[in-house]
């Protein structure tokens, strides 16, 4: 093709995107229709590899470079979220009309790092920061940005944390002092990844242990905190996980949040996952006490239909969202300490260049509504809890615990089995194997879990009872006692 006019072709566009748009409606009927389609083929790396070389090979020799073929080949590898029996790992089946803003915004390219690479992109970011800040029962002075995931957020969060609680400005000073902060047994990993990032080492969390469900244990938040500063640490704040990533379950945040305010600590809730309660009536209740916290993390993409990544991070107090990276960068702005500039992003977020994230969330909000979250929260929690009662009377079946959210925790446990983290561990790679089902798999209390998130509303009793039949057959046939 000659280049430019060829490459950049907008007949070519339009007769390709056609067929991709087929493509992709084709692939989303089979998808949600289930069987006869697996959700997932598994392979191993080394022929994965392979298989990129021959489609790679493919597309070079085919004169009419046909970009809808060569994703037809990739989506015979790639996992179907919309399938019913993807129950893996937390990131939703994503509406098609977020996948076109995807699309839209991906032809625009627009940079957002300045107000001018972006004037619809970073508008629409503020109205969606600020319609989600409202959800949380911020008032009207909160603020926040839109990021890449929820483990970046978290970072940003807490790096906020960090200047507004420790002692001296270690923005500027570097680390002087054993900071740290406390944290659930439970929490995900990327809040131990913070706080290694930020120079703190293993000490930069203090565990409090958990109860039989898995959520903080806040009558040891006090003693904890006390061992901690007479051990010369200086505890900053206590993240809320809302919910844990394991076990879906909910800290209490009301309890978290009047200990922080008690002792001048600042209070994060790593709502990535369940933070999107707040748009379910049913649900909500689910994170009281959000509103007390000093910051929010909460992925659009693990319950809210989102194309991943789409990830806000939201501060009661604006000024933290507009003090977090006070940088001087005269290439890109005048003045990088006007606090007012909520209009140049760069100046709050990681990122320089940055995706037009709010698109996506703004098609959704703006085509289908809020109450197209709360259906979709509030399916998905309702669909766990069915899947929670079906395991919970089989005597086969042993629960984590109860699910709060759409994280269902669970193991193959029949009586004449003995090393049950063997068979699960088993019935898992089976399970991959055969590939009508997607589930993972944890470690609670250092025994083997399997793990499922109810990503799709499609996905309904039957298929459950269908999963838990599997297991037993897979089950069955290993000897593991
Ligand atoms: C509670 C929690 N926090 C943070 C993350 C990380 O989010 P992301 O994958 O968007 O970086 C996850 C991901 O599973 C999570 O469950």
């Amino acid at each position: 093709m000659k280049f430019p006019e060829e490459v950049y072709s907008s007949q070519r566009f339009r007769e390709q995107g056609a067929a991709v748009i087929e493509l992709i409606a084709n692939c989303l009927e089979d998808s949600i229709s289930g069987k006869p389609n697996k959700v997932i083929k598994m392979t191993d790396p080394v022929k994965a590899m392979n298989e990129v070389q021959q489609w790679f090979n493919h597309c070079t020799a085919d004169d009419s470079k046909d970009v809808a073929k060569l994703f037809a080949d990739i989506y015979q590898r790639a996992i179907r979220l919309h399938h019913p029996g993807y129950l893996g790992h937390q990131i939703s089946p994503p509406l098609p009309d977020a996948a076109l803003a995807s699309l839209f915004s991906d032809f625009l390219n627009n940079g957002m790092g300045v107000f001018e690479m972006g004037i619809a992109g970073t508008a629409i970011e503020r109205f969606v920061v600020k319609s989600l800040a409202k959800k949380i029962g911020f008032n009207e002075t909160a603020d926040g940005f839109l990021t890449s995931g929820g483990t970046l957020g978290n970072l940003t969060a807490l790096l906020a944390a960090r200047r507004a609680k420790a002692t001296g400005d270690i923005w500027e000073s570097g680390v002087q002092q054993k900071t740290a902060l406390l944290v659930s047994e439970q929490a995900h990993y990327c809040v131990d990844r913070s706080a290694r990032v930020m120079g703190w080492g293993t000490e930069g969390l203090v565990k409090v242990p958990v109860k039989h469900d898995f959520t903080m244990d806040i009558s040891h938040l006090e003693s904890t905190y006390q061992a901690a500063r007479a051990r010369g640490v200086e505890v900053i704040g206590v993240v809320g996980s809302a919910c844990s990533t394991a076990t879906g379950t909910f800290d209490d945040l009301e309890g978290i949040g009047d200990f922080c305010r008690h002792h001048d600590l600042w209070f994060h809730v790593d709502g990535a996952h369940g933070a999107a309660s707040v748009y379910s009536k049913q649900y909500s209740d689910r994170v009281s006490g959000l509103h007390l916290a000093d910051s929010v993390v909460m992925d659009f993409h693990k319950l809210l239909m989102t194309p991943a990544l789409a990830t806000a991070v939201v501060f009661k107090d604006e000024k933290w969202a507009a003090k977090n990276f006070s940088q001087k960068a005269e290439y890109l702005w005048d003045d990088a300490n006007h606090v007012d500039d909520w209009h140049d992003l760069a100046k709050r977020t990681f990122e320089c260049t940055k995706s037009m994230i709010a698109l996506k969330v703004f098609t959704i909000l703006a085509v289908h509504g809020e109450q197209v979250f709360d259906e979709n929260v509030t399916a998905l929690y309702h669909s766990a809890s069915e899947f929670g009662n079906l395991l919970e009377v089989a005597d086969d079946f042993e629960l984590a615990t109860f699910p709060q959210s759409n994280i269902v925790c669970f193991r193959y446990a029949p009586e004449e089995q003995r090393d049950l983290d063997l068979l699960n561990r088993k019935v898992r790679e089976e399970l991959l194997s055969i590939g009508e089902f997607y589930i993972v798999q944890t470690t609670l209390k250092n025994r083997v879990w399997l793990r499922t998130t109810i990503a799709n509303p499609f996905t309904k009793i039957s298929h459950f009872q269908d999963l838990m039949d599997e297991i037993r057959r897979i089950g069955k046939r290993f000897s593991v006692a």
